[in-house]
């Protein structure tokens, strides 16, 4: 297959994974109305493009927390990367560094942060965390996170419960039995309800902080009003985010939201996207409406289903050049 947009990749994962992962990779909460739009709402968005204005040389490097990347963008945290790939959050690791971009890697892996940080030495990885009724648990993973030398901490704020994804209810999805959440084994055998900790709130920032010297990136805020509460808590970084549809159905379009994010914050702390995500000229977009770098989830693992390392390597190289191009032709 030649392999010349996201699209294609997206195609190929459809294709040839098993139904039940592709459905719980593409799923989005309810109608899946908010997943859509995060992509329809970047159509809507045109430029003003100008021209001669020499671009011959550019620079799409660009720095998040002190951190140099190769191109504004990153990969966003998703979970059990072994459906995509069996070598899973490994490969995910190897490609990011080869692409000398960041990796935020998810508390559902099914490598552990051992193993990830092993496969990749040196790499720019950030660790998502849900915090979860088992506090001992979830302090424990912040300790080796930083141990390991991952160099921030995402805190997801929008998963109190669970979105209904309907292909996922109708599938029974669960991992199948030779894969596990690898980082929390042991910790939750006991508990016959969600692990996840649904009475968290802005003070649990302040519990973070007083485990960690690690900056902290509060991941899933829509509104300026979150956006003030998460400056004032000393966070370090914002991910405007609403879990690429997967969580509640008709909020914002990220894209859409990013613009009241970025007014509310005014500079104080570093904007980040992600959600639908899918061409340079997106990337271009979120970088004119302020944000400092885009992640991208599904195009990841769409990527690691075709050719694991090399495959999601592949979907970072299209979007790069896709970037720059866009950059060069909107002057
Ligand atoms: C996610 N996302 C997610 N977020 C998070 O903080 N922790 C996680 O473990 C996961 N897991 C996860 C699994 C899958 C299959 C998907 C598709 C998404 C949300 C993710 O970080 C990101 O917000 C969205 O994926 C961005 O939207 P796009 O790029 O998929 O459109």
């Amino acid at each position: 297959m030649s392999m010349v947009c996201l699209s294609d990749f997206e195609a190929y994962a459809k294709r040839y994974l098993p139904k039940i992962a592709w459905d719980y990779f593409a799923a989005g909460a309810d109608d899946c109305t908010t997943r859509d739009e995060n992509i329809l709402a970047y159509k809507r968005i045109h430029f003003r493009p100008r021209m001669l204005r020499d671009v011959s040389v550019m620079d799409i490097r660009t720095k998040i927390l002190g951190s140099e990347i190769s191109f504004p963008v990153g990969i966003a945290p998703t979970g059990f990367h072994q459906l995509a790939w069996p070598d899973g959050e490994k490969s995910t690791a190897r490609a990011a560094r080869a692409m000398d971009t960041c990796y935020i890697a998810s508390t559902y892996s099914t490598c552990t942060l051992e193993e990830i940080s092993a496969a990749a030495p040196g790499g720019l990885r950030w660790f998502q965390l849900y915090i979860h009724r088992n506090r001992a648990a979830s302090q424990q993973l912040v300790r080796r996170a930083e141990a390991l030398g991952f160099q921030g901490l995402v805190l997801t704020a929008d998963l109190p419960y669970t979105g209904k994804r309907r292909d996922d209810v109708r599938n029974g999805f669960r991992l199948p039995p030779h894969m596990k959440v690898k980082n929390l084994e042991g910790a939750f055998e006991v508990c016959k309800m969600s692990p996840l900790d649904p009475s968290v709130t802005w003070n649990d920032v302040y519990w973070l902080r007083s485990l960690t010297h690690l900056p902290i990136i509060i991941k899933g805020i829509l509104t300026r009003e979150d956006a003030e509460l998460a400056v004032k808590h000393g966070v370090q970084g914002i991910i405007v985010s609403n879990h690429g549809g997967r969580q509640l159905d008709e909020g914002p379009a990220t894209i859409d939201a990013l613009v009241e994010v970025v007014e509310a914050v005014r500079g104080r702390v570093e904007v980040y996207v992600d959600g639908g995500i899918r061409k340079g000229s997106d990337v271009l977009k979120a970088l004119a409406l302020g944000a400092k770098c885009v992640f991208i989830g599904r195009p990841a693992l769409w990527g690691l289903a075709y050719k694991g390392e090399e495959g999601l390597q592949d979907v970072l190289r299209i979007l790069q050049d896709e970037f720059r191009l866009s950059m060069a032709l909107a002057g």
